[in-house]
């Protein structure tokens, strides 16, 4: 979730001026003709490997141990309070690719980051599912299936010690009347931005604070994520609830209440619905209050926000709400969605909504496959009455229309076909990811690394932001790779009983009821 800055949401949904890319193009010659000669399934993992190592390489040559690789200039950034966030995203992800040199380049790293101190604002929400759950998950594995990667034992111990020394710092963000935490925090002076928070950054700490809890024995961190998250399963007032479990997307700190009540599968509430139903994934017996709240969200969503487009009734979408009234309007990053309802089709063993995630990630397919590159935009729509003048024939055609053609390596697309692939078994699903791993291999690659792009309508994509974000290593790549890769016990399971469940940032995580 994805996803990640939940600031993205509310205000790249309202439609202003985008630069909108020419029509037509149809999926690219070379996507279609590739077919015949098509690389095994291991060939194609190897693939994934192959540029995962081509990323780090340059990451580590060029930035480590700074947050980001800026590929096209050979220089680093630090968006993520320059603890690393790189190495830390990508430990999980060299763990399933059993990259031995680099899982022991990161672990080595770890224990010298000083999480107590930095100079920027820390966001609550991105520190915990980038850094405490990349940290968690590498726990998880060194001292479980994997733990023969691992050279020094003490660097193991020091994942969970850094995840503690962490969650130390950051839990003044939960010193609220409410206990509804603040995102934003300043370490230097123990303060905040005093903004009200939102349902994805409340609502996606839960697992996280929960697995720490369980792996440290101590509860209050579980309490503490766990009562922030009381308040979204039981929404005041009762308008920030449109239709039952669909609720607002902003919440008064000092009260715990709803500020509004718009929202949808989008960034800034995404996340909160996906882990409703991981929470329960994790700990059935637990958390089966927030798999009730799930269900209800579900069929919700099924009844009010399913939406046609009208040129391409074929195709399924999920629409945006304010109140009661929809807007047609949704992003790559809600494209988690589909995956979202296999899972929980999966776990609570109804077909329905497996059927209707898997007409959701078919649509996402279409926002793929319709560009110039054969990668998704940021934004699009698909109101009749407001489609771009010069993307008039692009809609008759694909059923949507671009508000923002931006790719910055997101993984949402890939992440749902992995789970309906999962589910399915449908090798269909392995085709579209190893065809979007290649759009996106040829397109975004740069200098030193992979860069996001302005313009998936252009072909070669349009120009280059210079920038490789950390979800690049954590998600993009580890969903190609799994949906490819042979049998683990972290694969998502076929049946609907996990071993593992897979934080909103890719970071696997054992499920409680197996430890
Ligand atoms: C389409 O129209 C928008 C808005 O007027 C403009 O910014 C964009 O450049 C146009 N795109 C093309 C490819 O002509
Ligand atoms: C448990 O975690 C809380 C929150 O960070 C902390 O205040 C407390 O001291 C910890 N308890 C122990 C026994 O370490
Ligand atoms: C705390 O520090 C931040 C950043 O240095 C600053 O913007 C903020 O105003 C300070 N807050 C207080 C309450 O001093
Ligand atoms: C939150 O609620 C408090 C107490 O009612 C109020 O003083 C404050 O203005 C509210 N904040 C926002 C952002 O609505
Ligand atoms: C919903 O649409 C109706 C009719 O256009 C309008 O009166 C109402 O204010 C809208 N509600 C919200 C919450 O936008
Ligand atoms: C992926 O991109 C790299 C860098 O351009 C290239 O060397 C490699 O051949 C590409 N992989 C595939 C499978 O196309």
């Amino acid at each position: 979730m994805v996803r990640r800055t939940a600031a993205i949401a509310i205000a790249t949904l309202v439609p202003f001026a985008f630069a909108f890319p020419h029509s037509p193009p149809l999926a690219p010659k070379a996507l279609n003709d590739r077919r015949y000669d098509s690389p095994s399934t291991a060939e194609r993992a190897q693939a994934v490997i192959n540029t995962f190592r081509i990323s780090w390489d340059g990451y580590y040559k060029y930035a480590f141990p700074h947050d980001e690789l800026l590929p096209v200039t050979n220089d680093f950034s630090d968006s993520r309070n320059a603890w690393g966030a790189s190495a830390v995203d990508a430990l999980s992800t060299a763990l399933v690719m059993q990259q031995k040199d680099i899982v022991n380049q990161i672990i080595e790293y770890i224990p010298t980051i000083d999480y107590t101190t930095t100079a920027t604002e820390v966001s609550l929400f991105e520190t915990t599912i980038r850094y405490l759950a990349g940290m968690l998950s590498g726990y998880d594995f060194l001292t479980g299936p994997l733990s023969d990667l691992a050279e020094n034992k003490d660097n193991v111990d020091a994942l969970l010690k850094q995840s503690i020394s962490l969650a130390n710092a950051l839990s003044y963000a939960f010193e609220t009347p409410s206990g509804v935490p603040w995102n934003n925090l300043f370490f230097n002076n123990r303060s905040n931005d005093g903004s009200a928070n939102g349902l994805a950054t409340v609502g996606t700490l839960v697992l996280e604070w929960t697995r720490l809890a369980d792996l440290s024995g101590n509860t209050t961190y579980a309490s503490l994520a766990q009562k922030g998250e009381s308040y979204l399963l039981n929404p005041k007032p009762a308008s920030s609830e449109p239709w039952p479990g669909l609720v607002g997307s902003s919440i008064n700190v000092t009260t715990g209440e709803f500020l509004d009540a718009s929202g949808g599968w989008v960034g800034g509430d995404d996340s909160f619905y996906e882990y409703l139903i991981k929470m329960f994934v994790y700990d059935s017996s637990r958390f089966s209050t927030y798999k009730d709240r799930w269900v209800l969200a579900a069929d919700s969503t099924i009844a009010h926000l399913t939406s046609h487009p009208q040129p391409r009734p074929d195709l399924t979408f999920v629409a945006y709400y304010n109140g009661q009234n929809l807007s047609l309007i949704s992003q790559h990053l809600a494209c988690f969605d589909g995956g979202n309802f296999i899972l929980g089709g999966q776990v609570l063993g109804k077909q329905e909504y497996i059927d209707y995630g898997l007409s959701l990630v078919a649509g996402c397919h279409e926002t793929y496959i319709a560009t110039a590159t054969g990668i998704g935009p940021e934004v699009f729509g698909w109101d009749p009455a407001s489609v771009p003048a010069n993307q008039t024939a692009f809609f008759q055609k694909n059923g949507f229309y671009i508000l923002n053609g931006n790719y910055i390596l997101r993984p949402e697309v890939i992440e749902s076909w992995y789970y309906a692939f999962r589910a399915t078994g449908d090798t269909k699903y392995q085709d579209w990811a190893w065809d979007a791993y290649l759009a996106i291999n040829a397109t975004t690659h740069v200098g030193s690394g992979y860069s996001s792009i302005n313009d998936v309508n252009v072909a070669g994509g349009g120009g280059f932001q210079d920038f490789q974000e950390s979800f690049w290593f954590a998600e993009v790549l580890k969903y190609c790779y799994l949906i490819q890769a042979e049998e683990a016990e972290w694969q998502v399971a076929k049946d609907g009983r996990n071993s593992w469940v897979f934080n909103t940032e890719a970071h696997p995580f054992k499920v409680a009821s197996s430890s």
